[in-house]
């Protein structure tokens, strides 16, 4: 068929639709197994960081802050801050370096706000009768799931190619007090794979909010995870608010679980000295210290930024013909068909499908049925509910090349199928 199928007549359609239902009969009965779900590297990826762990010895452990082994440096060594502050673009008195997982930094700092009034909050946030946070959308399903354990309500906001719609933005922050954080992953965002413009940056760090405890949660988690050699500048977010005069704002969070091990890596946080002060005295209470050990692995195998940097260069070369055969199996089997976009990151971990509305539920239980699990419709979306139900996560790092060309042969098909019947 060569007509794009909204242009196309009725009979045409019709008989697109029992072609492209017999491909998916063809695809149930080769009964494939292959997983598209989740962002995770692959054995190659994580091979890169081998070298974590056999690059300590007994006297570098025994040496660092008087013994690592031990107890003690609530936020992190000295060599780590100076590395992390590095990577997150600040000094190393700005940052918290933490134990495994940025998303439990996210959260405990949720939590602690829930807890006790953070720097300049009238109240806990979990002693008011409402708490709301914009969730830019499509956007981070752990983020949403996070809001969503403590019953804080969660306003979608459109994100665009240069962040969220800061007018949307802007508007609802002034008016609502009970609106006391925005998540925002800034740089190859997950999943749509955009950069947060130097315009977007300012607005956030300049808008007026009606609450005076408003976090912006800058989850910088592929801050280095280039795909191309043009890497797109991203404003620091807490030089921005300091210029603002609101510094306390801005919550910024990293970690190298894609950089080194996932969950086996580094978190770290930066942010205002009133943030981390607070932050500093609640973690005291959770926890006696993070694993130095580890952070002093990464510092001694890392060295300094720029060996991050070279790392992830490798990284992008493992990763990078996977993400050109989901862009050219799109283009060569579904684009044509003017029923699907896909976006085109220069960095993360994902692409980011949208179909005709009212089909991503569909395409999804059509690629199960053919062997291929893609992550649930609707879980891009706060409450995992798509309004539009039209788009779909796709996480190629894990699969093999060959697997995601298998893979993307099903799903292009599943998106044909469903639209034919929509739009029939
Ligand atoms: C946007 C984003 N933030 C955080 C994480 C998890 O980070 P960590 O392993 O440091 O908890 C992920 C993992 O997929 C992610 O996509």
């Amino acid at each position: 068929m060569t007509t794009d199928y909204p242009s196309a007549a009725p009979d045409e359609r019709a008989t697109e639709l029992a072609r492209v239902r017999a491909v998916h009969a063809e695809q149930v009965r080769r009964g494939l197994s292959l997983d598209m779900t989740r962002g995770k590297p692959c054995p190659e990826q994580l091979d890169l960081a081998n070298g974590l762990l056999t690059c300590i010895s007994v006297a570098d452990v025994r040496e660092a802050m008087g013994d690592i082994r031990n107890y003690g440096g609530i936020d992190g060594i000295p060599e780590a801050k100076a590395l992390f502050g590095d990577y997150m673009g600040v000094g190393s008195e700005e940052v918290i370096v933490g134990g495994n997982s940025s998303l439990a930094l996210m959260h405990d700092s949720i939590v602690n706000a829930w807890l006790r009034p953070v720097p300049g909050a009238p109240a806990a946030w979990g002693k008011l009768p409402n708490i709301a946070f914009l969730c830019p959308s499509p956007g981070y399903d752990r983020h949403f799931a996070i809001c969503e354990s403590l019953g804080i309500e969660m306003i979608p906001v459109a994100i665009g190619a240069d962040g969220p719609d800061m007018d949307e933005v802007e508007a609802l922050v002034a008016e609502r007090s009970d609106i006391k954080g925005i998540w925002c992953v800034p740089r190859y965002s997950n999943p749509t794979g955009i950069v947060y413009s130097d315009d977007t940056v300012t607005r956030l760090a300049t808008m007026k909010t009606a609450a005076p405890d408003f976090r912006v949660f800058w989850d910088n988690a592929y801050a280095v995870h280039h795909l191309t050699e043009q890497v797109r500048p991203l404003r620091n977010l807490l030089r921005a608010c300091e210029q603002a005069g609101t510094a306390d704002r801005a919550l910024m969070f990293g970690s190298t679980s894609k950089i080194s091990f996932a969950g086996a890596g580094v978190s770290v946080m930066a942010s205002s000295p009133a943030n981390l002060s607070y932050q500093k005295k609640a973690m005291s209470v959770q926890t006696i210290g993070p694993d130095k050990v580890n952070q002093l692995r990464h510092v001694r195998f890392f060295g300094d930024l720029d060996g991050i940097h070279t790392h992830m260069r490798r990284h992008a070369e493992i990763i990078l013909p996977k993400f050109a055969a989901v862009s050219s199996a799109f283009e060569s089997l579904l684009d044509a068909a003017r029923v699907a976009t896909l976006s085109r990151p220069e960095g993360g971990y994902f692409f980011s499908l949208d179909s005709v509305p009212g089909t991503a539920q569909r395409i999804v239980d059509l690629a199960a049925e053919a062997g291929v699990k893609l992550t649930p419709a609707g879980a891009t979306f706060p409450y995992g509910k798509d309004p539009n139900d039209q788009n779909i996560r796709l996480a190629p790092t894990l699969p093999g090349k060959a697997e995601i060309a298998e893979a993307m042969e099903v799903i292009c098909n599943s998106v044909r199928y469903a639209c034919l019947e929509t739009l029939k």
